[in-house]
């Protein structure tokens, strides 16, 4: 027992290096990857709010060993939209990182007031729909889903162009 406690002791310290190290580390993704990988599923998330209630039972499970069919029951409702919120609300910072490169190998022009103000929209949208999911106020969450793709289209309107994507 006691040798047992000692390794989960160790294990913690193991992952909680590792973690510190992350935290300083380079960006991994650059700015494109982390787009598709948090924004895009998690607004999808608050779009679909649109047509279905989050306070609706789910439908019946469906039939399925893949991880993704095994784990999708897990979170439901109201709670996956506050998630999805969440996600993008704390997104900002991922957005603004040091060092992170667009697709076309450009910096991410983090320096542009314009491009700050509407990372930070987003930030703001993000936590006015958290808001009204923990309300579970779905015409409110609906009506903020204009705020949080307003962000995504201002920005991406300016900066996500084929020609001059990143423009500093
Ligand atoms: C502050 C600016 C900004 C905001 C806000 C923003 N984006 Fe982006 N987005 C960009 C830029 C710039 C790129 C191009 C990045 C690259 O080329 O690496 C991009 C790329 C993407 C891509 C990848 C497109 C591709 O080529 O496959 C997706 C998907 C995306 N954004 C979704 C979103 C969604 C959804 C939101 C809102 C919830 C959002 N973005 C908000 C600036 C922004």
């Amino acid at each position: 027992m006691r040798s047992l406690g000692i390794t989960i002791i160790s294990l913690v310290m193991i992952l909680g290096g590792a973690a510190l190290l992350a935290a300083e580390d380079e960006p991994i993704g650059n700015l494109a990857e982390v787009m598709r990988a948090i924004h895009f599923p998690n607004s999808n998330l608050l779009f679909d709010v649109q047509t279905a209630d989050p306070g609706e039972p789910p439908p019946a499970d469906e039939e399925g060993t893949s991880t993704t069919a095994m784990f999708s029951g897990i979170y439901k409702g109201w709670q996956v939209v506050e998630q999805a919120a969440i996600a993008l609300a704390e997104a900002e910072p991922l957005i603004m990182l040091e060092g992170r490169k667009c697709e076309n190998g450009k910096p991410v022009p983090t320096g542009q007031e314009d491009f700050k103000r509407w990372a930070r929209a987003l930030t703001d949208a993000g936590k006015a729909t958290l808001e009204a999911a923990r309300k579970k106020d779905r015409d409110a969450v609906i009506e903020l889903t204009n705020n949080v793709a307003g962000a995504c289209e201002d920005c991406h309107t300016k900066y996500r162009r084929y020609q001059d994507r990143c423009r500093q």
